[in-house]
């Protein structure tokens, strides 16, 4: 079986596991003190074992990429420490995937660089990826293995299994492991992806948009691993764009525009940071609310206003002490709002003023 790892295509594996260094394929595995069967790559590090380096899973230094003329990922400062779950957020092509990449070392930066528990990922790749497991939006997997045969490889591949957790994920997963990959539909490839990544109990999970064509019932068994992976002290690096996913899951988010890292810190200081939603319900026609200092109106419909108020709220509290108020609505924008705020509703980038109103508070 081994076998199958050194002779598979170069950067095949790494599409579906990130273990697997693309260009360091070559040769016989070898077998280790440790007892399994390493990849060849694995012997250089292999004294590093279980020894965490870092207590900063991820950090980079004004990381950026460009293609050609096109600069996808700007100069992106990031720590995240271990044991967080960081949310990556971001619409398709804000530089999610760029990111991850470089996080791999999959990609070469254009400037800047990224570490992983404290290793270069481009020079010490092979030691920042012995603590990490990888799984992409779609794993590209061989399609004449079994799910139960794709595990057993990519276990080996990983060095680190824990047997009855693989085993409850594949209940939990509600996954036929004796079916041929080929036979999988594109959820249950992604199943045996994340099942093959938390079977391995790595320290960090990087996990790019990982969710793409699960149901609901088994984003809810995605959800319950990467709770265990928490309890149990795991980092993971979490990109996605599904907004009650990262809600749900995250100590941390960070929203991604156009490359750029526009915001970041958790929901309560991001919430706090940002505008609050107020609807108030008037007797007769409403004031102009929107000479308020710090308050944007949304929607005036007949006697109901709704309004955003940044800073604080007492000058709004103000005018409408004296202006009939009969009904007043306020709450804390949802992530769904704090992220629009920064997009609109379309997804395209918010227009210059909104996007300034997101980072002056
Ligand atoms: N290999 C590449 N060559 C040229 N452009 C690329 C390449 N990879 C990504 N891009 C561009 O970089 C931008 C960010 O892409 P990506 O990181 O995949 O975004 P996301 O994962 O957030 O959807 C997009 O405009 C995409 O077209
Ligand atoms: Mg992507």
């Amino acid at each position: 079986m081994p076998g199958w790892v050194a002779s598979r295509p170069k950067g095949h594996l790494a599409n579906c596991h990130a273990r697997c260094t693309p260009g360091e394929s070559e040769g016989p595995p070898v077998r280790c003190g440790g007892g399994g069967v390493l990849p060849p790559w694995s012997r250089a590090s292999w004294r590093d074992e279980g020894r965490l380096v870092s207590e900063i899973a991820v950090r980079t230094d004004g990381l950026s990429k460009r293609f050609g003329a096109q600069e996808v990922l700007r100069a992106l400062d990031l720590e995240v420490p271990r044991g967080e779950v960081l949310g990556y957020l971001g619409p398709n092509g804000s530089g999610k995937t760029t990111t991850i990449r470089l996080l791999l070392g999959l990609l070469r930066p254009s400037a800047g660089r990224a570490e992983i528990f404290g290793f270069d990922s481009q020079r010490q790749a092979v030691e920042a990826h012995r603590r990490l497991a990888y799984v992409p939006g779609e794993a590209s997997l061989w399609p004449s293995l079994t799910g139960a045969e794709t595990l057993h490889l990519l276990g080996r591949v990983q060095g680190s299994l824990d047997r009855a957790y693989r085993d409850l994920l594949v209940e939990r997963f509600q996954l036929d492991p004796s079916k041929k990959v080929r036979a999988y539909s594109k959820g249950n490839r992604q199943k045996l992806a994340l099942i093959a990544a938390f079977m391995a109990r790595p320290d960090l999970l990087v996990l790019d948009e990982p969710t793409n064509g699960l149901d609901p019932l088994m984003e809810q068994a995605f959800r319950a691993c990467v709770a265990e992976a928490r309890s149990e002290g795991q980092t993971v690096f979490l990109s996605s764009h599904i907004l009650s996913e990262v809600e749900a899951l995250c100590d941390r988010v960070g929203i991604l525009r156009d490359g750029e890292l526009v915001e970041i810190g958790t929901l309560t200081e991001m919430r706090h940071l940002s505008a609050l939603s107020v609807e108030a319900t008037f007797d007769s026609a409403p004031p102009d609310l929107s000479r308020i200092p710090g308050v944007t109106v949304v929607e005036v419909d007949d006697h109901r206003v709704r309004c955003q108020v940044h800073g604080t709220v007492e000058p709004l509290l103000k005018v409408l002490a004296v202006s009939g108020v009969h009904e007043l609505l306020s709450r804390e924008p949802s992530l769904e709002e704090l992220f629009l705020a920064h997009y609109g509703a379309t997804g395209a980038p918010a227009t210059a003023a909104a996007a300034e109103s997101g980072h002056d508070h």
